[in-house]
């Protein structure tokens, strides 16, 4: 698999895998990606222009998505509209991008007999009480929440029965939350990093108790590609490193390391339909292929996070005023 197709290889897990690529590979890269405002051409620019290229394109455009799959060996599919509160705004991009996109990507395959690696999340198995001891496995049944992880898990529905109906070569990987560079400061961790840089406090979504199990990308696109040489055509995968905390304690992680007072947050309004708890069990992964995260350390992993935005100020100063007054908005 020398030549692969990175679909949303600008955003903050596919460009990491992009980079992991590069570093641990011979192959070559084309990212198609339609560049949204989760996009970054910033994150690719330091790779090499002789192995890394980038398309701009839709994935739910037949005529980019069809001649670009045959002329690769393999596509990994991260391409997605990825934030739950934008999901609960207008779920309307997520249907277009999560579902006939990746419906877009499967046909492309079907055609040109190319290898899929598809990428979705745990969310697709809806949450977990908070104290129990159960953690999602490749049996756990779905049980999508929110517009976004319906959309995720009506995408993997997709390509299972694309795998079963026309022998598509697909694996499919079922990813927890991840962590690290370039992560659009949107999301959580990023969010209450860029707030305490700015002097500001962290904003926690209700009571804060909600669990998620942290996994940095970097090990994320490991298993990723560790899936894609040697995972079994028709599986799932699911990938987590034991990285469960809930939030009220990350928030005090991040205001540790900032040498702040561990109470100096807001609680702000919760999501409608906050799911409570995300746990993976990665048994199979880990036995069957081998795999292992790197980051095994939380907190590590987070100051090397927190320094990597300290560092890279230029990078999300631009979008942090619209971030913000959309949650301001929401009484969030
Ligand atoms: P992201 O929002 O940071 O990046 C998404 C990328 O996809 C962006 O570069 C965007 O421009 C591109 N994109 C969006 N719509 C597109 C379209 N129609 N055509 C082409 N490109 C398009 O997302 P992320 O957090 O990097 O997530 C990547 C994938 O990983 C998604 O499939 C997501 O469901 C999955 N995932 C994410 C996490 C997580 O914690 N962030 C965990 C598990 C799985
Ligand atoms: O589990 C995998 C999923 O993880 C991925 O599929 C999604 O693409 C990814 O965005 C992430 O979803 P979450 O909804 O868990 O991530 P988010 O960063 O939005 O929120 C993490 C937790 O923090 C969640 O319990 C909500 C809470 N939160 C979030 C924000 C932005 C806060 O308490 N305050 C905040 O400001």
């Amino acid at each position: 698999m020398n030549r692969l197709l990175v679909t949303g290889g600008a955003g903050f897990i596919g460009s990491n895998f992009v980079h992991h690529v590069i570093e641990h590979t011979d192959a070559t890269v084309t990212v198609l990606d339609k560049l949204t405002y989760a996009a970054s051409r910033e994150s690719l620019a330091v790779l090499p222009d002789d192995r890394v290229s980038l398309v701009v394109g839709d994935v739910a455009d037949a005529a980019v998505v069809g001649p670009l799959v045959a002329e690769h060996d393999a596509v990994v599919h991260f391409a997605a509209e990825s934030h739950n509160d934008n999901s609960l705004n207008d779920p309307s991009p997520f249907v277009q991008t999560n579902l006939i996109g990746t419906f877009t990507i499967l046909e492309a395959v079907r055609k040109a007999g190319t290898r899929l690696h598809h990428i979705s999340t745990d969310e697709v198995y809806g949450d977990l009480e908070l104290d129990a001891p159960e953690r999602f496995t490749e049996a756990t049944p779905y049980n999508p929440s929110s517009p976004y992880s319906s959309t995720k898990a009506g995408s993997d529905l997709l390509v299972r029965a694309w795998v079963r109906s026309f022998g598509v070569q697909a694996t499919i990987s079922n990813c927890s939350n991840n962590y690290g560079p370039w992560q659009h400061i949107e999301k959580f961790i990023p969010r209450q990093i860029t707030n305490v840089i700015d002097g500001g406090r962290p904003k926690l979504y209700g009571a804060g108790l909600n669990v998620r199990d942290w996994i940095h990308a970097d090990d994320h696109s490991s298993a990723v590609l560790r899936i894609l040489q040697q995972g079994r055509i028709g599986e799932t995968y699911l990938v987590g490193a034991d990285g469960e905390q809930n939030n009220l304690d990350v928030v005090r992680m991040i205001l540790r390391h900032f040498g702040r007072p561990e109470d100096d947050f807001d609680h702000v309004n919760d999501r409608a339909g906050h799911d409570l708890r995300y746990a993976i069990d990665s048994t199979k992964l880990r036995t069957e292929l081998g795999w292992e995260p790197r980051f095994s350390d939380f907190e590590k992993g987070l100051a090397d996070t927190i320094q990597w935005y300290v560092d890279h100020e230029a990078w999300w100063r631009p979008h942090k005023d619209t971030v913000e007054a959309t949650y301001a908005a929401q009484g969030q």
